[in-house]
């Protein structure tokens, strides 16, 4: 009796997921001795490395799960540490074959990497790109997220994780912190205490980026979205040469010194062989309670650059207008994307077309037009 207990006290805690390696704790093989004794449970587990930042919660979702098994009064959990050949078998079994330091995401990767470009800096490509990706994981896709703004990372705020939050070290491998069940990494978490980036040349910024997509662990993904820097400088050459099959997305304010730029970031996307899927117009008209439209910057810059770019290639679509929006700018601060926090917003509800016109296509679908309707 207390033996059949005691295994489905096992099986309970092992369906538990670690919540940054995103995997059952029986997968982990995290689960030690479990014995029950007079209806008290008695839950040996190990985490993988001292002070592990998920410890808290793994404890206490192995507690809960351990105590709704019926039978079950009290839970006595004690919290170990893998050794290090323990967690060599972990860290191999994470990486299911690939050898480390191999950037996952090449041509053969099932991953779609979408980059998002803009040219001109503070048209809203960090806030769109927080959106896209918290939109397609709600929409239950795997999700990461690369800010690849090394002068001016903004996602980690955009998604609401604490400033001074280090990816998770297991080893060599470098676990991306979640939020809103997106992987999310920036460079910023990359530098050392006062150390900055600002100065740095081509090359360390090639390696660091090379570095980025080799040494972060983001386990099987469905689609990684990357957050351009302003411009067409380093980073976007780097980023085509290491991601020529990217799809590029571009965003553009509906003013037409913004479009000019944005047309250039789209061309140098196409050179390295990246295919721009559609434009997205960002900070268009809003409409006021009144009914007038406010339009702050004009109309037109993003059919503008869907034309240019379609010209002499696959077509591409303008995949929508967002307004300008009083509810994303605040969502964007207080970390939690409009399109979670107020999903009825008209910014949200374009921006979620969007992202259900991603994620419709899928691959290898380029210059198709996507077939997303305009509100
Ligand atoms: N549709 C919108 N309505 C209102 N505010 C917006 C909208 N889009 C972006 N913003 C605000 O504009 C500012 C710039 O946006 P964001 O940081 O996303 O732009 P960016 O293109 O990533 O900038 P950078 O070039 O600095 O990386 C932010 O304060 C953001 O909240
Ligand atoms: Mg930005």
């Amino acid at each position: 009796m207390t033996a059949e207990l005691a295994e489905a006290v096992r099986r309970a805690v092992g369906a538990v997921t670690d919540p940054e390696l995103r995997r059952p704790l029986a997968d982990l093989d995290m689960l030690r001795d479990i014995t029950v004794a007079q209806a008290t449970a008695h839950v040996g587990i190990v985490l993988t490395i001292v002070g592990c930042p998920a410890a808290t919660r793994i404890e206490a979702d192995v507690r809960a799960a351990a105590a709704a098994v019926p039978g079950i009064d009290a839970v006595e959990v004690t919290v170990g540490v893998m050794t290090p050949d323990e967690r060599r078998a972990l860290t191999e079994r994470l990486r299911d074959g690939r050898a480390p330091r191999q950037m996952p995401f090449g041509p053969d990767s099932l991953t779609r990497v979408i980059a998002v470009t803009s040219g001109k800096g503070g048209v809203g490509k960090s806030s769109l790109t927080a959106n896209l990706a918290v939109a397609l994981a709600a929409r239950g896709r795997r999700v990461g997220l690369i800010d690849a703004d090394v002068h001016g990372f903004s996602i980690p705020g955009l998604l609401g994780i604490a400033p001074g939050t280090q990816p998770t070290r297991i080893d060599d491998l470098m676990l991306p912190p979640v939020a809103h069940d997106v992987k999310a990494v920036s460079i910023g978490m990359f530098l050392r205490d006062g150390e900055s980036v600002v100065a740095w040349r081509g090359p360390m910024l090639h390696r660091t980026v090379q570095q980025f997509l080799t040494d972060v662990f983001f386990g099987d993904l469905d689609v990684l979205f990357i957050d351009m820097p302003p411009g067409t400088g380093d980073i976007a050459i780097t980023l085509g040469q290491l991601l020529p099959h990217a799809e590029v997305l571009v965003v553009t304010t509906p003013q037409e010194a913004a479009s000019d730029v944005a047309i250039r970031s789209g061309l140098v996307a196409r050179q390295t062989g990246q295919r721009v899927i559609g434009v997205v117009e960002n900070m268009s008209a809003m409409t006021l309670p009144d009914g007038t439209a406010l339009d702050l910057f004009g109309s037109g810059g993003g059919q503008a650059v869907a034309d240019a770019l379609s010209q002499g290639g696959d077509p591409v679509p303008l995949l929508a207008s967002v307004p300008l929006s009083p509810r994303l700018r605040t969502g964007g601060d207080a970390g939690v994307p409009v399109v979670l926090a107020d999903p009825e917003d008209p910014a949200a509800r374009a921006i979620l077309a969007v992202a259900e016109a991603i994620d419709r296509t899928g691959r290898g679908l380029s210059g198709r037009r996507l077939p997303v309707s305009l509100r």
